[in-house]
Formats: structure tokens, sequence, C-alpha cells
């Protein structure tokens, strides 16, 4: 397997969606290449794109402020989003948009091979999931995939709107985090059965 460095090279001139078009660069991952935690976001931002880093603006802000309350460096982590070029607006990533992307992170994942991932805010959670998510109701939880833990928690962008009693959630899950970074790595088994339900899509709320 090719170094991330290699990875991140050709990721920089990646055209492999209508994405590439709007950025002003690639947005590819940060971080310490053998890291035992790694954190999955949406897709960059503003600050994001403008720096090249994901999780630089407010929310980047807010997160390292939980990874130093845990007692871990945002240098000891990996850092990614699901998509490396950041859709306008801050729109959420078209499915043609995660497709093109997907090999990106795969490759990511495999090359860094964490122990635990920790998945920030619906979209990312129900990514690496692979299902549909309410994240308010499974967040914090433990699951299983392919050896390694996956843990969802809430998106640090909501929780900065959501007010202090959301900071002590995202606090709580990172402290989850981190035990389980305490713990053996669990053994590869079979994705478990479907959750129990899914937040509704924002445009399915717009039928009632
Ligand atoms: N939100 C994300 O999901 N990722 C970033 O990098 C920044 C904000």
């Amino acid at each position: 397997m090719r170094p991330l460095e290699a990875a991140a090279d050709e990721a920089a001139s990646c055209a492999r969606c209508a994405l590439a078009a709007e950025r002003t660069q690639v947005v590819y991952g940060v971080g310490d290449s053998h890291a035992e935690l790694m954190l999955v976001g949406e897709g960059p931002g503003f600050h994001e794109d403008e720096q090249g880093e994901p999780f630089v603006g407010a929310a980047g802000k807010l997160l390292n402020r939980m990874l130093g309350e845990v007692g871990i460096e945002r240098s000891d982590v990996y850092i990614a989003n699901i998509v490396k070029c950041r859709p306008p607006g801050n729109r959420d990533p078209l499915p043609e948009e995660i497709e093109a992307c997907t090999p990106w992170l795969m490759e990511q994942i495999e090359s860094i091979d964490p122990k635990a991932i920790g998945t920030l805010g619906r979209f990312a959670g129900a990514f690496i999931l692979d299902q549909p998510i309410s994240i308010t109701r499974i967040r914090g939880q433990r699951f299983t995939r392919d050896g390694r833990v996956v843990i969802p928690t809430l998106h640090p962008a909501a929780v900065l709107r959501g007010g202090e009693k959301q900071v002590d959630l995202l606090r709580e899950d990172f402290r989850t985090m981190m035990q389980v970074l305490s713990e053996p790595r669990p053994s590869a088994s079979p994705p478990p059965p479907p959750l129990p339900s899914a937040d509704p899509e924002p445009d399915q709320l717009g039928l009632f």
C-alpha cells in the first residue's frame, strides 16, 4: 500500500466529480497517519476550502477543545471528511460526488488502520455505518465494523448551535472514544442487524 502522502499528492489534482471546478483546493485530511483514532466529518466548509485542512473553522475549534479535554492532541488523531472538496454553499454532497470521492476515504481508512472511528454528525455516521441512522438515538454507542469500533457523535457545528448540554454530550462521546482506545481491538465480525430507525430526510419534513 502506498504512503498517504502519495495518495494526497494524487488527490490534490482530482477531477473525478463536478466539485473540482468549484473548490479552492482539495482538503485531503490531516494528522497522524498511524493514528488509533480517526475522525470523519462530512465535507470541507469555507475555511477548510481556504486553508486546505479539515475542521479549522468554529466547529474545528470546538473539536480541538473536546480532544484537549479528553486528553488527546489534534496531531495524535487523523481527521478527514467523506468528500474532499467543498460543496458550494455548504450543501450536502450529492450521491455522485460521494461515490466519486469514496475511494480516497477508503484508502485513508485502510492505510491508517485506526482502532476507532469517530463519525461527526448524522451524515458521516450513516455513511460509515452504511445505513440510515438517528444520530440523537445512537450517538455515543459503539458499533463494530471490519475490526474497528465506530462511535457516532454529533457534528460540532450542530453542537455550537445547541448550547452547553450538547457540548456535554459531545464530550461524553469523546470520552467513550478514549475508552475504546484503551481496550483491545475487536475482531472482524459480520455486520449486526439494521438499527431501529432513522432521522427523516430534510426534504421529507416538507411533506407535512
Ligand atoms: N464540517 C465538516 O463536516 N468538515 C469540515 O472539515 C468542516 C466542517
